[in-house]
């Protein structure tokens, strides 16, 4: 393996030296058909180091790329930002095979190796700004709590201006390009949301607030060294910016429109509404659930204004296929949305009714009244679905043009 994976120079003193999974299509459900990387990197300084790890399957890709840097018996210390398994799972092996002096981690991170683990490693606590000696270089741990695990710290190294930032500026993308400037903007800018929508999104007001410190902090930054995807080593104002607009989730003159369809009524009104919305002027995403992956819904809900819900009823309940996007973008916690619900039924009629339920416990805005039809939708009723589009149009316009 020695002579096949070798490590990346990212700066004199730094290489990446973690792991490319071609072929991961699910990540605690979220889709990932662009596959992912779990970055890890090796600080040659006087005390040799290496910051997180990887997923336990990719241990030996690790070790080939260190290896041809470095033999890994040479490291001194290693660092865990973060304990996910795909940074730690191969943390416990690691440190039988390496024996480094000491392993590092935030208290929380600490308790939650254990927790994760049950073994007799030895790992010290580092606290919020504390520093490490390396001999030439020192690295600042950084807690970023709920970014996006109670453990999760960033490392600071000065010599270099670079940050190593675990989860956060990462994002599924398996290249053989390792840094962000070789890929097309586009790809970063898609890949980067839909990560951050699917990941880091409930923790939003921390992500302001840790940008905030770190700006505050005055530290310089030339690198930004994530543990997924690529390194940004150009242009970082971008992705920062970028991070500030999707954490401030400002809603857009958009709308999606997620619903799941038995017989094609409920279809037929998401249609209906959906055209009413671009001929207001909104942009519409129409996203049928029979056929997209709930973290594409995520990501088009990210920067839209308003979310409008529709399925049929089924034994008293919603579509299994809303049900489950519905649960998913709850718990993500996106916010500043208005919305609607709508759908059709047979006999007993409860699905409208959940769904504007549910919509309410996600604090969405309802502003128009929902639509219920029995059965298939006429022309009467298409119109009136027709309306409810136009409405949420209006609000819509009002509330993003008012910003
Ligand atoms: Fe990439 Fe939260 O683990």
């Amino acid at each position: 393996m020695k002579d096949i994976y070798s490590a990346v120079k990212v700066t004199d003193n730094v290489y990446w030296v973690g792991a490319i999974d071609w072929t991961i299509r699910d990540f605690h459900g979220y889709t990932t058909p662009h596959g992912s990387t779990y970055n890890a990197y090796l600080v040659m300084a006087d005390d040799i180091t290496l910051i997180d790890t990887v997923k336990a399957p990719f241990m030996g890709e690790m070790l080939a790329r260190i290896r041809s840097v470095v033999e890994p018996s040479k490291i001194k210390y290693i660092v865990s930002n973060h304990s996910e398994m795909d940074h730690s799972g191969c943390l416990p092996e690691v440190i039988d095979f390496i024996k480094p002096q000491k392993v590092f981690a935030s208290a929380t991170g600490v308790k939650t190796l254990k927790e994760l683990f049950h073994d007799q490693h030895e790992i010290t606590p580092v606290k919020d700004g504390e520093t490490l000696n390396l001999g030439n270089m020192e690295l600042t741990f950084m807690e970023t709590r709920m970014i996006h695990w109670p453990d999760s710290m960033f490392t600071y190294l000065a010599k270099d201006e670079l940050l190593f930032s675990q989860d956060a500026f990462g994002m599924h993308l398996a290249t053989l390009e390792r840094f962000a400037d070789e890929i097309p903007a586009a790809t970063l800018e898609y890949e980067g949301a839909t990560y951050y929508a699917n990941i880091v999104l409930p923790y939003s007001a921390i992500v302001l607030k840790a940008l905030e410190k770190v700006a505050a902090s005055g530290i310089k930054i030339k690198i930004i060294a994530p543990d997924h995807g690529p390194i940004w080593r150009k242009d970082l104002g971008w992705i920062i910016d970028l991070y500030k607009k999707w954490a401030s989730q400002k809603p857009t003159a958009k709308a999606v429109v997620v619903y799941a369809t038995m017989w094609h009524s409920t279809g037929k009104m998401a249609r209906a509404i959906s055209e009413a919305l671009a001929q207001a002027g909104v942009k519409v995403k129409l996203l049928s659930m029979n056929e997209t992956h709930r973290s594409e819904v995520v990501y088009e809900v990210l920067d839209a204004g308003a979310l409008i819900a529709g399925s049929p009823t089924l034994n008293n309940n919603i579509l299994p296929q809303m049900a489950d996007v519905m649960t998913y973008l709850k718990g993500l916690k996106p916010v500043n949305k208005i919305g609607a619900a709508f759908g059709s039924y047979g006999w007993s009629g409860e699905s409208v009714k959940h769904l504007e339920a549910m919509l309410k416990e996600m604090k969405v805005d309802i502003v128009s009244e929902s639509i219920a039809v029995k059965n298939a939708p006429g022309d009467d009723v298409l119109k009136k679905c027709h309306e409810l589009g136009k409405i949420i149009a209006t609000e819509l316009l009002k509330r993003t043009t008012a910003h």
